[in-house]
Formats: structure tokens, sequence, C-alpha cells
């Protein structure tokens, strides 16, 4: 989702499972895979939809009555249901043995283009030879798909000059509201689980995949949109545009829609999008969309997910807005590729000048003030209506300002509660000149680049502080806001956005959360024309390229390299695809020093996971940690699901768990020991994907944590050679010490293979 509406949507997001229709509920049937091969006649998946029917028919008593309640059949790679019904029937179909799970139709929330820039895909314009993005034909012909918002296709981000005939193995369509081309290969959506949950009779706005919101183009174009050259957001930041693999084929399945209750995009939705777009032939999904992490059986994210990189598509999904909280983290299923979000080396910079002479460097997409000269301050806290309280006021929220007290000045507000551009639109209205924005302690460093309504810059913490008393300690107070400019090479960057989701994983402790940080704050990126930049009704500007903030913006920042690295390597399974981007990622900063937070206090795994992608180093890894689907159902296993639910999740009727599966011997990328009291030992597999070489094992040790690793040399004399290493960790005390950090690194001195060490003593 994106930042602006988050205070609101968590504010509503306690009332997601009180629907106005306490009697009946729309739920999932969710009942594994199919027996049958994915490639089927429609007369076939007719016959699907028709046991779905008779299954159903089987407890409500009659087919009419299964008729009316089912409104999905997932019929192709997922399969199961999405119907309305009773809590109690509900309970009763969750009793039969074909069943895996049957959940309620949850709703979740939504998580330029310098970025890549930043990430050395390309130097001031010029893509260089060492460039993945030259390696990998910039993506040529990759399919990548997101479950969003949809789409504007009228966006340039979309046209398909230069483009040719669309690969032969596509297999989806668009609807009729877009006009598809040989760039923007597919678009459709899918509405039932949002109707069934609200109650809205469907009608035109809801029957079209084009985008009404702009978060969908936004992640879209970010992925896969084209070169644009002159994109820029009211003349600032003007640039080139460009998605992560720009001659990929992008596919829109938009699955959110306006928010009902705080939720916008429904389980059901996305379990149908899912279905067809790896029915459709999709390469990569992105999605910046998540709820509460949770059961994976109960979550129709975990579910579709898996049912995509088990046929070959890799799913990559935004971590969430809830930081900086611990345990925050969402879409934590070990087959999803999770990302974080931080900044980059880019600045819109509006400095704030006092008449003392103090002045402060903030943030803005505003225009600038109508004169230049200093204007009269006021603390909103000290311009509140008659009938507001201060704490209101000092927020800026509607109605709280005294347009008397306001009038002609630039008005202070702190951030929190209500969306940033809102604040600025109550300003506004009570006729202030500007605004302001003070960061509130917990969001400290993080300033973010908004197109305010008015003249505006945001500013951290401790300048706020500062303005604040220059404001409590002067009569008569006076500032000015210079005109927001765009500023290169800040330092430092990356750091961790307060909002990206931080670990521990509170649904398997034993697997590490984020996988890997992206550029995820001030992004500019594609936006529909449909709504303003601040998606205030008042707002009547348009813009074709938007900035926006959050991991949903970080998200497609991978997807995008994903698409690279799968044209470069098809070859490789979407869990060699994600290894390769988390060992060869960076943990350092451009001072070279260890990456902050928001606070910019030292971060840590739970905030980057392996560290921020560095695509160009990606491409050849050295070594891959892989993972088959054999082995995330040896997980399921591992973490208490019985056979009898592993064999439905598998398409295997036979698997078996294995005897002695085990978390610690999972191949993941990163090592997580989330209780540590004596010692463990961790086995991983290495997978050669370079040239024959000989491998040392380095390690930094966890505080009070000793590690040893064998063998410490790992010889590879040719390409897909599998090489397994244990890893012994023992607690040099019996202290408690919370959890403590390190990380192992293997390297030939050309490839640098590291995984983050995470344990909790
Ligand atoms: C469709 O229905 C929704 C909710 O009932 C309403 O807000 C919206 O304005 C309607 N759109 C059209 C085009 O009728
Ligand atoms: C953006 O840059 C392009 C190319 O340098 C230039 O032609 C264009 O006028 C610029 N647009 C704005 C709004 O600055
Ligand atoms: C305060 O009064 C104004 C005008 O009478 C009204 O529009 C507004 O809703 C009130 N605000 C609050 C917070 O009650
Ligand atoms: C400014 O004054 C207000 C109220 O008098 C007080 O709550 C606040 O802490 C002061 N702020 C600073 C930074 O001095
Ligand atoms: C950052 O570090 C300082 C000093 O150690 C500490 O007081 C502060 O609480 C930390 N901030 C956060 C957000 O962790
Ligand atoms: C497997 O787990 C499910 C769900 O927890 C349970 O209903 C079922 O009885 C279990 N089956 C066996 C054979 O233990
Ligand atoms: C931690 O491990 C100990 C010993 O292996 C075990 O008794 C305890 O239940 C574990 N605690 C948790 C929270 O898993």
């Amino acid at each position: 989702m994106c930042l602006q509406s988050l205070s609101l949507l968590l504010l509503i997001f306690t009332l997601f499972f009180s629907p106005a229709f306490a009697h009946k509920k729309s739920y999932i049937v969710y009942l594994g895979s199919h027996a049958h091969p994915p490639h089927l006649s429609s007369a076939h998946l007719n016959g699907v939809a028709h046991a779905h029917r008779t299954f159903l028919a089987s407890f409500l008593g009659s087919h009419k009555r299964a008729n009316d309640a089912i409104f999905y059949s997932f019929k192709r790679h997922i399969n199961g249901f999405a119907a309305v019904l009773h809590e109690n029937e509900a309970a009763e179909i969750a009793k039969h043995p074909d069943v895996v799970s049957v959940f309620l139709n949850k709703g979740r929330k939504l998580h330029t283009t310098h970025s890549w820039n930043f990430m050395l895909l390309e130097k001031n314009g010029v893509v260089h030879k060492s460039s993945l993005w030259h390696k990998a034909g910039f993506g040529e012909d990759t399919i990548i798909a997101n479950l969003d918002t949809g789409v504007w296709p009228e966006s340039k981000s979309f046209t398909d000059e230069g483009y040719g005939s669309v690969p032969a193995r596509w297999k989806g369509s668009c609807h009729k509201d877009v006009s598809c081309n040989r760039k923007l290969i597919g678009a459709k959506y899918f509405n039932k689980g949002y109707l069934a949950y609200t109650g809205f009779p469907s009608n035109a706005s809801f029957e079209t995949p084009r985008d009404h919101d702009g978060h969908g183009s936004h992640t879209l174009s970010t992925a896969a949109g084209n070169f644009v050259p002159g994109a820029n957001v009211f003349g600032l930041g003007n640039g080139t545009a460009s998605g992560g693999s720009p001659n990929a084929r992008t596919a829109a399945y938009k699955v959110c829609w306006p928010p009902a209750n705080g939720a916008e995009c429904f389980d059901a939705d996305m379990l149908a999008a899912f279905d067809e777009a790896i029915g459709d032939g999709v390469d990569v999904i992105s999605v910046s969309v998540g709820g509460d992490a949770g059961d994976y059986m109960n979550d129709g994210i975990a579910i579709g997910s898996f049912h995509a990189v088990k046929n070959g598509v890799t799913v990559v999904c935004s971590a969430g807005n809830s930081g900086p909280k611990p345990g925050s983290v969402s879409n934590v299923a070990p087959w999803i590729i999770t990302v974080g979000a931080s900044s980059m080396d880019r600045e819109f910079q509006a400095f704030v000048e006092l008449k003392n002479g103090q002045r402060f460097k903030g943030t803005s997409l505003s225009k600038p003030l109508p004169e230049e000269k200093m204007y009269d301050l006021i603390n909103a806290g000290d311009a509140k209506a008659a009938n507001a309280s201060t704490k209101e006021a000092l927020l800026c929220k509607k109605d709280s300002l005294d347009p008397e007290k306001v009038k002609g000045k630039i008005v202070v507000c702190l951030r929190g509660d209500n969306a940033r551009v809102d604040k600025g639109q109550q300003a506004a209205t009570a006729g202030a000149v500007g605004m302001i924005l003070c960061n509130d302690k917990a969001s400290g460093n993080e300033i973010l680049s908004d197109a305010h309504v008015l003249p505006a810059s945001q500013i951290d913490y401790e300048d706020g502080e500062a303005v604040f008393s220059y404001l409590n300690s002067t009569k008569e107070p006076k500032g000015y806001i210079s005109p927001p400019a765009s500023k290169l090479n800040t330092k430092p960057a990356p750091f961790m956005a307060s909002f990206s989701s931080r670990g521990p994983n509170t649904v398997t402790p034993g697997i590490l959360k984020p996988d890997i940080t992206a550029p995820g704050v001030n992004v500019i990126a594609a936006f529909t024309e449909a709504t303003s930049p601040t998606d205030l009704d008042s707002d009547n500007r348009r813009t074709p390229y938007n900035t926006e903030s959050g991991t949903s913006m970080s998200c497609p920042h991978i997807s995008g390299i994903v698409g690279l690295l799968k044209t470069l390597h098809p070859q490789w399974s979407p869990a060699a695809i994600r290894s390769a981007i988390m060992t060869s990622s960076r943990t350092r900063d451009n001072r070279r020093k260890p990456m902050v937070d928001q606070s910019f206090n030292k971060s840590t795994p739970f905030s980057y996971g392996s560290g921020h992608v560095q695509p160009n180093k990606a491409s050849h890894p050295g070594l891959v940690y892989d993972l088959t689907t054999g082995d995330y159902l040896d997980f399921l296993c591992a973490i208490g699901y019985n056979n009898t639910i592993v064999q439905l999740f598998a398409e295997d009727r036979h698997y078996i768990c294995r005897q002695g599966a085990n978390l610690l011997d999972f191949n993941y990328p990163s090592i997580t020991v989330p209780n540590l009291t004596d010692s463990v030992t961790v086995t991983r597999k290495l997978k050669n994907v370079g040239p024959p070489s000989t491998y040392n094992a380095h390690f930094r040790e966890p505080l009070g944590v000793s590690v040893s690793v064998e063998p410490k040399q790992l010889k590879f004399n040719e390409i897909g050679e599998v090489k397994m290493f244990q890893m012994t960790l023992r607690p040099k005390s019996s202290k408690s010490l919370g959890y403590v950090f390190g990380e192992l690194k293997w390297t030939d001195s050309k490839h640098y293979v590291r995984s983050p060490i995470v344990v909790k003593l």
C-alpha cells in the first residue's frame, strides 16, 4: 500500500472482521492442488467447476443453493472455490478430509526513477557492459504481472514502439476497456470477493482493469515500464523514468478496489488472479499487498504464491508498512521474496529558514511560496478552532484549525495520525500560505517528498523540535520555505525507512524475513490520470508521473530485477533467483558504514534481511542455495503440518513427510536459530552456477555465540554441482542476550556468497 492513507487504514483495520452481514460471510474453501494436468480444455474446466458445486451441494442440500453460493471456482492450478456461507456450514466443510482449509475472504491493504542509477544499472544515463541491463537485454520478453489496482494503459510507460510480436507462450488477454499492445499484453479484473464482502452491487466502476488509484500503474511501471525521457512531477525530478526490466512485457491483474472498511484487496480475488496469471504464462508476479501475517493455509497470498512458485513463477511481495515495530513483517511464506524499503541518494530539498537565522533541510514536491520573503509562522496547536483540541490542531486534522488565526501564515503541523497530504489540505482550507510538517519521534529522520496542495516542507524530528522551540520562545516568529530542488549523492544512503515492516517473523521464527531491501522512498513512476497525486477530491491536479513511498514501491524494484535474471538465466528456479539476489546484497551504505535506520542508529537483518539489492552482482552470484517444491513440502512437515494436509497441498498425492524433516536444514539463504540453548547444527547445500572454483568459508560470530563450519573449503568442478556443509552454533554462556547477528561468507575472492546469521540467546 502507499503510505498516504496508512494511518487511516490502520485505524479501520481492526474493523475487518465485523462486516455488515454477520449471518453469512464469504469464505475460501481450499482443496490443495488439482490431480489433473493444468492445460485442460474448457469442457474439462467446466467439469471442475461442476465438481466444486456437487461437493458444496452435499453440504447445502441442493445444487441450486451451491450454485448461488459459489462465486469463484479455482480450476487450473489452485484447487478450491470461494462461496458465501453460514459460519456453521463453513465449519462442517472444514472437517471434510479433502479440504485443506476454510478461511474468511479477508481484505488486505495495498502496501523514479533515479533508483536504477543508484543501483548502478546505469551511470548518468550510460549503460555499461557490466550492467545487468546490458547482459539481460533489459529483460526482453520476460512477462511481469502485478496484482494491484489495475493499469493506466495510456501511460507512456506502456507504449509498444520497438517491440516485436508477443511471445507465443502467452495465453492471457485484455478486457475491452484496455487496448492492449505489444508492451501491455494482459489486463483483467477480479472483483467478486470484494463485492461479496462489501455487499455493493456491481457497476461500471467495478468492471474494469483500468487504474483509478495510481498504485497499480506505479508498481507495474517500476517493475517493467519503458524508458520515458522527460518524466517529472510538476517539473521536479525531471529525468528518464524506467522499470527494472524496461523491455519486459507487462500484464495487470486488478484485485484491489476502493477501501471499504479499510480493506481493498480480497483473498478470493487474489487467488482467482494467481490461478489465471499462472495459466496465462507469466514469469514474475509482483504483489504490493499484504495483511497481518498468519497461518499459511489460511492466507490467499501464501497459497496463491505457492502454486505460482511450484510452476516456476517467481513471486515478489512487499514486507508491509507497519514498521518500525518488531514482528510487523508480513508475506513471510518461505517461497515468497519479501521486500523491505529503504531510501536512495536523491532528495527533493526544500529548506525551512527562520528569522533567527536557523536553516533546516526538508523535503517536498510542492510549488514555491508566492513571494521570496519572511512569512508569519504559527504553531498549529496555537491555531486551534474553538471546538477542537490542541492535539487535533497540532496534527492539522479536519476542521481543527481556526481560519482567523491561520490566514496568510505558514502553519507548523506535527506528523502522525492523518495523512501527510491531508494536513496540507486542512492548512490550505483554513487559508494558510504554507506548511512546515515536523516529524514525530517515531518517524525520526525519514522525510517524504509529497506533492502537497500548498507550498510545504517536511523536516526531521530534531529540526522539528527546534522549530517548535523557536515558536515557543518568540513573539513574532517568521520563516520561509525555499522552492524544492532535487539534489543527488545525498548521504547516508540507503537507510531503512521507518515504515518498513520488521522481523522477527511471527509465523515461522526460524526463517528470517524480510529477505532483502530495495528503494521505496520517494520513488517516481507512472501514475493514473483518473485522480490527483494526493487523491484528495478537492485536488484537481493530474500528473502522468508521481512519487510514492512504501514497501509497495520497493517490491516491484525486485520484481524488475527478477525479470532481468529470468531473461539471463531462464533455467534458474525462483529459489535460485532469490538466493542470487540475497547473497550478493550489501549491508553498507554510501559512506561505507553499516546501514542505519530512520534514527540513524545501526540497522539489523530484521530491517533489511540479507541487505540492499545489487542487481549487477546478482547476475553472477557464484553459488546459490536452491530449493525445490519437495523442499517446501518438507518445510511444511517440519513446522507441524501432517501428511494428510501436505499431500493435498502437493500435486503428488503420495508425498510422505520425511522422517526428521528439520527446519534447521531447510536450504534457505539466511540462517536463523530462534532459540539457541544448546549446540545446534545447521545443514546447507550450495549449488555452483559459476565457473569451476574453490570457495572458503569466513564468518563473523554473533555476540555470545561460537560458530564453526565444516568443511571450511568447497571445491566445485562444474556447473550445477552441489556441495553440502554444516554450521555448528554454541552459546558461549547461559546469558540471555536476546537477538544477536552475525554473517557467513563463502568466497573464491571473485564471488562473495553472504548469508546473515540470526540467533536468539
Ligand atoms: C459503484 O458503486 C459504488 C459503491 O456502491 C459507488 O461508490 C460508485 O460511485 C458506483 N460507481 C458508478 C459508476 O456507478
Ligand atoms: C526535462 O528534461 C528534458 C530533457 O533534458 C527537457 O527537454 C524538458 O524540458 C525538461 N522538462 C522539465 C519540466 O523540466
Ligand atoms: C467545529 O465547528 C465547525 C463549524 O461549526 C464544524 O464544521 C466542525 O465539524 C467542528 N469540528 C469539530 C472537531 O467538531
Ligand atoms: C512548546 O510549548 C508547548 C506548550 O507550551 C510544549 O508542550 C512543548 O513541549 C514546547 N516545545 C518545545 C520544543 O519547546
Ligand atoms: C537510537 O539510539 C539512541 C542512542 O542509543 C537511543 O536513545 C534511541 O532510542 C534509538 N532510537 C531508536 C528509534 O531505536
Ligand atoms: C492432520 O491435521 C488436520 C488439521 O490439523 C487434522 O484435522 C487431521 O486429523 C490430521 N490428520 C492426521 C492423520 O493426524
Ligand atoms: C527452546 O528450546 C528449549 C530446549 O531445546 C525448549 O525446551 C523450549 O521449549 C524452546 N522454546 C521455544 C520458545 O521454542
